[in-house]
């Protein structure tokens, strides 16, 4: 019998345990589009917190906006993802299903990264190496797909009320960028963050949330002075090495940095840097992209618009288009990759347990509280109690009184949380919970006056 990969053992905890599940399931599901259940929920509102922590929060130079899904199609002209926003696909000849020519070459074992070719040059290397589809079939010549999704708002459905969906969620930061920079009085240096909407028409979808036609992505577009652009490229790469290292706790053996060849940058980008994540068998992928923008949005969007977006220097009278540093990040793939960090396996048999290892601030339950018995109410009535308490200090705590302990520390392990307290008769007699631990499994028993600094501590740690 062939083992489980490790993304089928996530896949199926997060459905298992009410993290992720497929979209419209019970019409038989939607390709590449999920739910986040309540513990995906919970998870995701921690990562975001987390995220905002980092790059919002404890700097003193970005601000954060949500903009809106729908912009001024002319927005989508001005980026380029109109007339270059494209996938290059080939088509079955027999099937007609159609495939990603870069993913179909590099599974192939022929490039590691297909990327930057150009429609000739996928076409030579499908010719000389005989490539097939999936199902075995001869492909059709390249073809350029464009991504970007539409629809129509409005009462008819014409070219005039034809609008795009978000293809990226950085565009709203650009159009606002004057917007922000006078009302908040900000002086370059400085960064404007989002957490928004992206949605794209996939082709190749597969590898659960790693590649979806809906996603958030988390952005930070930092601009600056076009002779301090290189600086602050360097910083943010640096930045977010530790962010993902250090704040979010990845194991440093996971994540990795992969720099574009020059055939893969857009053509304004002066450099770009993915930060890659290791997930299991498929191998380190992009999480994130360090891109070194230099002007081409703002001016783009100045000559589309015709709305001046220059930048006047106050010390020195200079008037300039900011340079932007972007850090571009998605949330589907933050999320899996805090999976994949945090799944742990130990034991064997009946002893065999699963538990996700998630940094205490991000587990969705920051502590479990449990009476023994359900059946003896002045074990329930200590147990709420004490519930209350933790609650009131560190919402949400799960409550279980169902089923024998093991059963719902394996419960627990399961959803990542750090901390189960179960009250016993002895804690009728002396004040003294069991605390135990979802890393070691170990069992202690502590006064109950002290969980909340117990607890605090583990937190802060
Ligand atoms: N504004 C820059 C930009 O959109 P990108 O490399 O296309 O750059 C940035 O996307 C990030 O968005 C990626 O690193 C990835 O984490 C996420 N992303 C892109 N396409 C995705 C998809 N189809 N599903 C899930 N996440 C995606």
């Amino acid at each position: 019998m062939t083992q489980p990969s490790l993304m089928e053992k996530i896949v199926s905890l997060c459905k298992r345990r009410g993290f992720v599940f497929p979209s419209s399931e019970i019409y038989g599901g939607f390709a590449a589009t999920y739910d986040f259940g309540p513990m995906g929920f919970l998870l995701k509102k921690n990562i975001e917190k987390a995220w905002r922590r980092w790059n919002v929060e404890m700097r003193e130079d970005v601000v954060e906006i949500e903009g809106a899904i729908f912009m001024h199609p002319r927005v989508w002209e001005a980026s380029g993802h109109v007339g270059g926003f494209a996938d290059v696909l080939v088509e079955d000849m027999v099937t007609h299903k159609r495939y990603r020519a870069d993913h179909l070459i590099e599974e192939a074992g022929l490039l590691e990264n297909a990327g930057g070719l150009s429609l000739q040059e996928i076409d030579d290397l499908i010719r000389s190496h005989g490539l097939r589809s999936p199902d075995g079939n001869p492909v059709s010549s390249a073809k350029k797909f464009n991504q970007l999704v539409k629809t129509h708002l409005g009462a008819t459905e014409d070219d005039t009320t034809l609008v795009y969906l978000k293809g990226e969620s950085c565009q709203n930061i650009y159009l606002n960028f004057k917007l922000v920079q006078e009302t908040m009085r900000l002086k370059l240096p400085f960064g404007i963050a989002q957490i928004g909407k992206a949605f794209r028409n996939e082709i190749t979808v597969k590898n659960f949330l790693f590649r979806t036609r809906e996603f958030e992505q988390m952005d930070v577009q930092y601009f600056c002075r076009p002779a301090d652009a290189d600086r602050y490229y360097e910083e943010w790469k640096e930045n977010r090495w530790k962010f993902y290292t250090e704040f979010m706790g990845f194991s440093a053996e996971n994540v990795r940095w992969r720099q574009h060849s020059p055939e893969e940058r857009a053509f304004y980008a002066k450099d770009a840097w993915d930060v890659q994540y290791r997930f299991g068998e498929i191998g380190f992928q992009e999480i994130e992209g360090i891109h070194h923008r230099s002007d081409y949005d703002l001016t783009q969007h100045q000559k589309f618009s015709g709305t001046d977006l220059s930048y006047l220097d106050q010390e020195t009278g200079d008037r300039f288009i900011p340079y932007i540093v972007e850090c571009s990040g998605g949330f589907n793939r933050l999320f899996l990759s805090a999976m994949f960090d945090a799944y742990r396996e130990e034991g064997e048999g009946d002893k065999k347990r699963v538990y996700l290892a998630f940094k205490p601030s991000l587990a969705p339950y920051k502590a479990a509280v449990f009476p023994l018995l359900a059946n003896k109410p002045q074990l329930v009535e200590k147990a709420k109690a004490i519930f209350s308490i933790l609650d009131s200090r560190f919402s949400p705590i799960a409550w279980d009184d169902r089923g024998n302990i093991g059963k719902r520390y394996y419960a627990q392990d399961e959803i990542g949380t750090p901390w189960c307290v179960t009250v016993d008769f002895q804690t009728l007699e002396d004040g003294t919970v069991t605390v135990r631990d979802r890393d070691t499994a170990e069992q202690k028993r502590l006064p109950i006056k002290e969980l909340t600094t117990f607890i605090q501590t583990g937190l802060s740690s």
